[in-house]
């Protein structure tokens, strides 16, 4: 794989261009009505940091179905209505020069609750609440609701449901996909032998964990655009001795490269209770050199990446293939033009700023 040298270089997948290789990573604003359709929150939100100059903006994990939100204040994607909503946010981020990318998801049995700062316990159903899903019948936690264990035709929905959400994504603009397989959602409780207890042929083995989301990925594939990337994202490890580790990703993204994945973001844990990274700065940094080198795939870093100098050095090390920024750029929306200059590298402010970083306007001669 082609070694790149700067962050402020463009990145091709397919068809498609990024203007850089920085990333806003997606992050729940839980800032809907209970329709899940996007507000005025998402367009301010998502636009600054387009307007912050990120080549590439990602929206939150936006649900596929209404049983398949985390909370009820999510963003979803599963009706006309939807797509409609988010199109003005996809031409507006456009407008700046970036790229609008989306996350598409299912929360399986960490769904049902209201919104986090209102508590952990399950949304009554009085209040809006559903029955949550899953491979096998296990709380995530001793707050969290009881789900169901997902009949084959509940697998079957699941898969239909994603692939209209790729198509409602591209009708309402966005030109990057990502699925996601982390965070010890859905996908990843098919994956992790610590959350899929199930004896039919989506658990057990490997190949048999791996098929609910290798039938997704085939299925959006098909109705995704060839000329356009699909990312997923997938925890790496689990952190734990019993549980999904580090081989088993590299090993899923070869496989997921074969079925027309194009980029990898490599993330971790959340699959139980604790399953975090341990303590100490970008503990999963590195998982996106080893799928690179592991699966000859495209990767993106993530976690812990705050300083442009550290951002630079993993593009231009062969570290990654894009850099994605969460809790940073909330702090900072123009954390990609602070980047630039600090490196040196052309800074896109746009015109109607100039007048604060000392550009005239006109010229005044
Ligand atoms: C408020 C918030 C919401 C998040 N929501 C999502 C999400 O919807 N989808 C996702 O894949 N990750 C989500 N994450 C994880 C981030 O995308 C990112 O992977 C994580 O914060 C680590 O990166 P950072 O150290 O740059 O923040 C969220 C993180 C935060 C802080």
């Amino acid at each position: 794989m082609t070694q790149h040298t700067s962050l402020f270089e463009p990145l091709s997948l397919r068809g498609l261009s990024l203007p850089n290789r920085i990333g806003l990573s997606p992050m729940c604003m839980y800032a809907c009505e209970p329709d899940g359709l996007a507000t005025p929150w998402h367009l301010v939100h998502l636009g600054a940091r387009a307007i912050g100059g990120a080549g590439l903006i990602v929206t939150e994990a936006t649900a596929v179905s209404p049983q398949a939100r985390i909370s009820n204040a999510d963003l979803g994607l599963w009706s006309q209505a939807h797509a409609d909503a988010l199109r003005p946010i996809t031409a507006f981020i456009e407008a700046q020069g970036s790229v609008p990318g989306i996350q598409i998801a299912h929360a399986g049995r960490k769904g049902g609750t209201p919104r986090p700062w209102l508590g952990r316990k399950p949304l009554p159903r009085a209040d809006g609440g559903w029955d949550v899903l899953a491979p096998s019948p296990l709380r995530f936690s001793d707050h969290s609701a009881a789900p169901l264990e997902m009949s084959e035709r509940d697998i079957a929905q699941t898969s239909t449901d994603f692939v209209r959400a790729a198509t409602l994504a591209y009708d309402a603009g966005f030109r990057y996909l990502e699925l996601h397989f982390g965070h010890g959602y859905l996908a990843h409780q098919f994956l992790s032998p610590l959350t899929n207890l199930r004896q039919d042929d989506s658990g057990g083995s490997f190949e048999n964990r791996t098929r609910f989301v290798r039938d997704i990925t085939a299925g959006v594939r098909a109705a995704w655009p060839d000329d356009l990337p699909l990312a997923v994202r997938l925890s790496m490890t689990d952190w734990r001795e019993d549980g999904w580790d580090l081989d088993d990703a590299v090993r899923l993204a070869a496989d997921l490269r074969s079925l027309g994945v194009d980029l990898v973001i490599c993330s971790s844990g959340a699959i139980v209770p604790g399953s975090h990274p341990p303590e100490g700065a970008g503990m999963q940094i590195p998982f996106a050199r080893r799928v690179r080198a592991g699966a000859g795939i495209a990767a993106g870093a993530v976690g812990q990446i705050t300083q442009a100098e550290q951002a630079q050095d993993l593009i231009a090390s062969g570290g990654a293939d894009l850099v994605f920024l969460g809790r940073a750029m909330l702090r900072d929306p123009y954390w990609a033009i602070h980047a630039a200059e600090e490196l040196g590298q052309p800074a896109r402010w746009p015109t109607p700023y100039a007048r604060a970083v000392g550009r005239r306007l006109v010229d005044a001669s």
